[in-house]
C-alpha cells in the first residue's frame, strides 16, 4: 500500500512517499521546500509568510514526491491537522482534501508530533515501547510511547519557550544569526561548558518531573552579558554559548532519562530539529549508555519537518485499523498528542 503524507504545520512544506506491507514502511519519496529563508530577516517564523510560501510550493513539492517515487497517486493520504500555524495547517489539509477527491483515496488526520516519532522506524525498525523526547523550534515533549497505531501519552512539555526557540534567542543575543541553534552549537565547541552555572529550570523538587522551562535560562544568559559588559569585561562567546548548551542538553537528557525510569521503557528515541545539537546528542548517549537504555536517533533529514514522518504515521495508523478522515476534517492548531 503506498501512502502518502503532507506536511504543513510550520515553515516546511512536505510530501512524503512510504510503501506499507502491513507490518513496516519504506521509503520512496521525501520532497521539501522551506521557506526559513523568508523568516531569516524577522529572526523567526512568520506565519502569514509560512502560509503564502506553502501555498506556492504546495502542488511542486507534490509533483516531485510523485516523480521521486514513481507513482501516479497514492492509495492513501495522511496529513498533519496540528499542532502547527493555523494558516500553515490549513494550506496542507486542504490540498490533502483535494487530492484525497480528486484521487478518490481515503485520507487520514494525523498528528504532526506523533510523526517525528514515527519516522525512526524508517531507519531503526519496528518500535518497542519507548518515550520519545521532541526538541525543535516549536516544540518541547516527553511522550509515552505503546504502539505507533495507539494513541501517544503526553508526559510532559514546556511551559513557556520550546528548546529551539532558546537556542534561537541566545544565539541573537550574541549576534550569531538565525536559525541561531546551529551557530550556537558551532560556537559552544571552543567555549567551557563550566564557565558559567546557568540554572535548570523546572528541576526543584516540587516541580512538574516531566515538564521544561526555558525562559529563565534565557533571561540569565542575558543579564549575564548585561552585567559583563556593564562591568567593562569582555564577554566570551564561546564560554557562554557551551554553558547555556550544557544547561538546556543537561535538563533535557535527565528528564528523558527519568521518563523512561517511570514508564519502565528501555528504549529513548530523539526527534526534532533540535536533536541536531551536538551536546544534546552526546549527553544523550552517555547517559543512555550508562543506564542501559538504547537511543534511536533518526538522520538529521528524518529529524525535521517533512512529509515522510506524515507518512510513515499514517502507515501505522492504518495497519492499526483506524477508520478514514471525513474530508470535513478541521485542523487543530493547538493539538495535544
Ligand atoms: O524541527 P525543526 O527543523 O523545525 C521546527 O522548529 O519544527 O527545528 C528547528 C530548530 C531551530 O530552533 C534550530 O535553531 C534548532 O532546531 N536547531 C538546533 C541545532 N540545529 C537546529 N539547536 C541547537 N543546536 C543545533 N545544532
Ligand atoms: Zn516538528
Amino acid at each position: 500500500m503506498i501512502v502518502m503524507g503532507i506536511e504543513s504545520s510550520c515553515d516546511e512544506t512536505g510530501v512524503g512517499v512510504v510503501d506499507w506491507d502491513g507490518e513496516s514502511a519504506t521509503l520512496l519519496a521525501d520532497e521539501v521546500a522551506s521557506s526559513v529563508d523568508e523568516h531569516a530577516r524577522y529572526g523567526g517564523v512568520v506565519p502569514e509568510v509560512a502560509s503564502r510560501a506553502h501555498l506556492q510550493a504546495m502542488v511542486p513539492t507534490m509533483t516531485r514526491a510523485r516523480e521521486a517515487a514513481g507513482i501516479d497517486r497514492p492509495d492513501a493520504i495522511a496529513v498533519t491537522i496540528g499542532p502547527g500555524l493555523a494558516g500553515a495547517l490549513l494550506v496542507g489539509v486542504a490540498a490533502a482534501k483535494a487530492y484525497a477527491l480528486a484521487w478518490d483515496v481515503p485520507l487520514y488526520a494525523v498528528n504532526h508530533l506523533g510523526g517525528h516519532v514515527a519516522v525512526d522506524t524508517l531507519e531503526h525498525g519496528p518500535m518497542p515501547p519507548s518515550v520519545a523526547l521532541l526538541v525543535s523550534g516549536g516544540h518541547t515533549h516527553l511522550l509515552g510511547i505503546e504502539q505507533l497505531s495507539q494513541p501517544i501519552i503526553e508526559m510532559g512539555t514546556t511551559v513557556d519557550d520550546a528548546a529551539g526557540e532558546a537556542f534561537d534567542k541566545v544565539a541573537r543575543l550574541l549576534d550569531l544569526g538565525y536559525p541561531g541553534g546551529p551557530a550556537l552549537d558551532a560556537a559552544a565547541r571552543d567555549g567551557d561548558p563550566s564557565a558559567i552555572a546557568f540554572p535548570r529550570g523546572m528541576t526543584g523538587p516540587r516541580d512538574a518531573p516531566f515538564d521544561f522551562s526555558f525562559s529563565g535560562v534565557k533571561t540569565a544568559v542575558a543579564r549575564f552579558v548585561e552585567g559583563e559588559v556593564r562591568a567593562g569585561r569582555e564577554v566570551s562567546v564561546p564560554d557562554v554559548a557551551a554553558s547555556f548548551q550544557e544547561a538546556v542538553a543537561d535538563v533535557l537528557t535527565a528528564k528523558a532519562i527519568r521518563a523512561c525510569q517511570a514508564r519502565e521503557v528501555t528504549t529513548l528515541v530523539l526527534g526534532g530539529g533540535a536533536t541536531a545539537n551536538s551536546r544534546i546528542r552526546s549527553l544523550a548517549q552517555e547517559r543512555t549508555a550508562r543506564e542501559g537504555i538504547d537511543l534511536r536517533i533518526p538522520r538529521p533529514r528524518l529529524c525535521t519537518d517533512n512529509g515522510v514522518m506524515v507518512a510513515t504515521l499514517g502507515a501505522h495508523v492504518i495497519g492499526g485499523g483506524a477508520p478514514a478522515s471525513p474530508l470535513t476534517v478541521a485542523t487543530d492548531p493547538g493539538m495535544s498528542v
